[in-house]
């Protein structure tokens, strides 16, 4: 079944194999060559191109990017950011005027970024760009060339592509939101699932295509049910690393990106529900404003090309020991939506990681949404990394202490970093339960930490330290909660 999608403004229909990238269908089917490929992996934004659709433009990774991701969406990649007569877009003209490209190999990956962020009125250009390296500049005059195009006049060229697909609204808006993220009917209609159209059906599309896309969650469900050994694809930040370093055949493939209502985050007095497609970004966005400082974290999680892609639902699935949002979600009480077919289930989300590599998932099971609390005015999370951005956590400490007078009311403390999964820290949260919340508390509960964990020692760290950055993480616990500021970033001189 083809793949059809703008490409700088032109319709285009590619038949592919599911999992063939869209950096290596531009560099080699294109001759697109101004999307560079540097590390293939998602680490270095070389190949950063514009992805628009109904909700609006976003730079993502072309090198962990499949080509069913990007059905019904527009692609601008560098040669599309000037104008059609060539004339250079503002952040170009700014890159030349200050003085931001040497060998210019990461160049187009920046000057994409710049344009998505200008686009999107965007100012903070030290996070946007994140995920861009550069090698020979230095980034003083990449910064200084963002802020340079930053009140220039939006060209016209790069408000076309959400009109050509169809979408006249502005993004969120229920006209646009009725669209549902379907193209244009100049493109022609589409069935949601490969070949068939229909979830009872979509055996026999496996069987002729490799991969479905289906297009409502419960078709989704019921697909899933019937082919349990399908690799699910949400924003392919892990996934598209298997096929990419790994080589992995991934046999039959669902993408999900075309399953909208798997997608959203509703804020109730109480509760907040997140739906398994939501990217980290819009999570990031929605939660920074009632929990600081795991708004804080998420700014660290990777970079803006992989919080545009990567979802949350993907970041519990892996189980992996090191992601960053399960430790936070865990000391906030978050529970776990499960979904095989039409039968439901809720569980804790600390008990859906079993030991390293297992998770409490069903063949056919997969993870609809996760919900927490409204509000925990005492939740901190600390992400230590080697780099500040753009680096997978050594360690990963979220807290979540309540208070009755000065005596320790409820505890819960979670951690990244220190067992084959993420883990609470139960040993460590009954010392300082029904304790003073005193030093001498903190000084007797960190012994506690040996009986919770076991770390590994790795590349990222070592056993003796994660215990000791760990224990360090509580004491700055301590600190932060009683009116100090022990964030290097928050001193000032
Ligand atoms: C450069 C780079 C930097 C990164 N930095 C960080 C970081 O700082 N912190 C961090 O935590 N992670 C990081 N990651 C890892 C990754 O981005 C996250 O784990 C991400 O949230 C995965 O989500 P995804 O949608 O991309 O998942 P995918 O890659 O699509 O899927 C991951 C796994 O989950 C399964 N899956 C996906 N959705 C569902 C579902 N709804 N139900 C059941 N199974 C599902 C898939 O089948 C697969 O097994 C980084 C990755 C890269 C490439
Ligand atoms: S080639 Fe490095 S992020 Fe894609
Ligand atoms: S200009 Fe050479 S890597 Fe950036």
């Amino acid at each position: 079944m083809p793949v059809t999608f703008l490409l700088n403004g032109d319709p285009v229909s590619v038949d592919a194999p599911p999992t063939r990238t869209l950096l290596d269908w531009l560099r080699e089917t294109r001759g697109l060559t101004g999307t560079k490929e540097g590390c293939n992996e998602g680490d270095c934004g070389a190949c950063t191109v514009m992805v628009t659709d109904e909700r609006g433009a976003r730079a993502l990774n072309a090198c962990i990017l499949f080509l069913p991701q990007i059905d019904g969406k527009a692609i601008r990649t560098v040669e599309g950011i000037a104008g059609p007569d060539g004339v250079p877009h503002p952040v170009q003209r700014a890159m030349v005027d200050q003085h931001g490209s040497q060998c210019g190999f990461c160049t187009p990956g920046f000057v994409v970024s710049m344009a998505v962020g200008h686009k999107n009125g965007r100012r903070d250009h030290d996070d946007i760009l994140a995920g861009n390296l550069c090698r020979c500049t230095g980034y003083a005059p990449i910064i200084r060339a963002a802020e340079a195009a930053a009140e220039a006049e939006i060209p016209e060229w790069m408000e076309e592509d959400l009109s050509k697909l169809g979408h006249s609204a502005a993004p969120g808006t229920d006209d646009a939101a009725a669209k549902g993220g379907r193209p244009g009917a100049d493109w022609g209609e589409r069935d949601p699932v490969a070949g068939t159209g229909a979830a009872t059906g979509a055996g026999n599309a496996i069987l002729d295509h490799g991969w479905v896309r289906p297009g409502s969650v419960d078709e989704m469900a019921a697909w899933y049910e019937a082919n349990p050994d399908a690799t699910l694809v949400a924003g392919a930040t892990d996934v598209g690393l298997w096929v990419t370093k790994g080589l992995r055949d991934l046999g039959p493939v669902c993408f999900l990106a075309g399953v909208s209502d798997l997608r959203g985050i509703e804020i109730g007095d109480e509760e907040i529900l997140i739906r398994a497609m939501t990217p980290w970004a819009d999570v990031r966005e929605a939660l920074a404003p009632l929990f600081p400082s795991f708004g804080e974290m998420i700014r660290r999680f990777a970079s803006e090309q992989i919080r545009e892609a990567a979802t949350i639902g993907g970041n519990i699935a892996n189980g992996s020991p090191i992601g960053d949002g399960p430790p936070a979600l865990i000391a906030l009480g978050a529970t776990l939506h499960l979904r095989k077919g039409d039968a439901r289930r809720q569980i804790p989300l600390e008990r859906f990681f079993i030991e390293y590599g297992r998770q409490d998932r069903e063949p056919g099971e997969f993870v609809e949404a996760v919900s927490l609390p409204a509000r925990a005015r005492a939740l901190r999370c600390y992400k230590l990394s080697k780099r500040f951005d753009q680096d997978i956590s050594a360690v990963c400490g979220c807290f979540n202490v309540m208070l009755e007078g000065d005596e320790v009311r409820s505890a819960r403390i979670a951690f990244g970093g220190m067992a084959g999964t993420p883990k609470r820290a139960i040993a460590v949260e009954e010392a300082l339960l029904g304790r003073a919340w005193s030093e001498e508390t903190i000084a007797a509960a960190l012994p506690a930490f040996a009986e919770d964990f076991a770390p590994l020692s790795d590349m990222r760290a070592s056993a003796e330290y994660r215990l000791e950055a760990a224990r360090g993480m509580l004491r700055r616990y301590h600190a932060d909660l009683t009116g100090a500021a022990p964030s290097i970033l928050e001193v000032t001189s």
